[in-house]
């Protein structure tokens, strides 16, 4: 994700803070529906946006009502669920031209996600779920991936949890694997759904300030969805899914 906008990303109007730090768009989405189908013909219009474009290097905030469609666009921004029509680029590639075993990898690479029900695999000690998503990427010797893997759970306060699995862990513990799991191949791209949901207000504020840090100080684009003050707070944009995705209205 670190190489200049092409045509198929035009930039966006210096129209806030962050295009003085930076004009190349990390996210581009043009007419993006996603309808899913319910059986007998019908179908479920959940997200309908127009437009969306969002600086790299940028620290957004997403927020909106339960069932606003908020964890189905992470998930089409992650390539994990395909848009009915319309189409998403991440720093210029669009995504789904890619063929799925390349968009795997793209994701590998360029995208950290903290999923709303973390999606930790149940036989995996903490330390082996991070690892696991390590293996995608070469970026790292397994010795170098280990130590990784080993330091980011450690700043999140896991260090003596690593040979947990799951069900031995807490729920704010859990949140943190998944957490340290999104950073662990340092990504362009960190999307974040509900993160502080299962931690005190302490921790979450920890955790908070470590993804401003992040994105300040590596140039990540991070995009979270948070209604919590701690995450809005020094915000570069707010994002309300009742203003951008046309579709909230005429959901039943
Ligand atoms: N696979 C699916 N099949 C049918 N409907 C779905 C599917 N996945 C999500 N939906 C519907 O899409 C809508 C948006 O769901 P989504 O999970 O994106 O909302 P959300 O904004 O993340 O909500 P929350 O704040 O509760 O996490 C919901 O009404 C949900 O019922
Ligand atoms: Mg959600």
């Amino acid at each position: 994700m670190r190489h200049a906008a092409s045509d198929c990303s035009p930039r966006r109007p210096e129209d806030d803070s962050q295009a003085m730090r930076s004009t190349r768009l990390a996210i581009v989405l043009k007419d993006v529906t996603k309808t899913f189908a319910l059986g007998h013909g019908e179908g479920l219009q959940v997200l309908n946006i127009p437009a969306l474009e969002l600086t790299a290097g940028s620290y957004t905030v997403l927020k909106g009502p339960s069932g606003s469609g908020k964890t189905t666009l992470l998930n089409l921004l992650a390539g994990i669920t395909t848009p009915s029509s319309g189409q998403i680029y991440l720093d210029a590639t669009d995504l789904f031209a890619l063929p799925e075993a390349r968009r795997d990898r793209f994701r590998a690479e360029h995208i950290g996600y903290v999923f709303q029900t973390f999606n930790l695999l149940a036989s995996l000690t903490a330390l082996e779920n991070i690892l696991l998503a390590m293996m995608f990427t070469a970026k790292l010797s397994k010795q170098q991936q280990r130590q990784r893997a080993i330091t980011v759970l450690s700043k999140l306060g896991l260090s003596a949890r690593l040979s947990h699995r799951p069900h031995q862990l807490s729920r704010g513990e859990q949140q943190r694997v998944a957490i340290a799991r999104a950073l662990a191949n340092d990504p362009p791209l960190i999307l974040a759904d509900e993160p502080c949901a299962s931690l005190d207000p302490k921790t979450a504020q920890v955790v908070m300030a470590e993804f401003q840090v992040i994105c300040r100080e590596e140039q990540k684009t991070v995009l979270v969805v948070s209604h919590e003050e701690t995450a809005v707070r020094g915000a570069d944009r707010l994002l309300d899914m009742t203003a951008i995705n046309r579709a909230v209205g005429s959901l039943p």
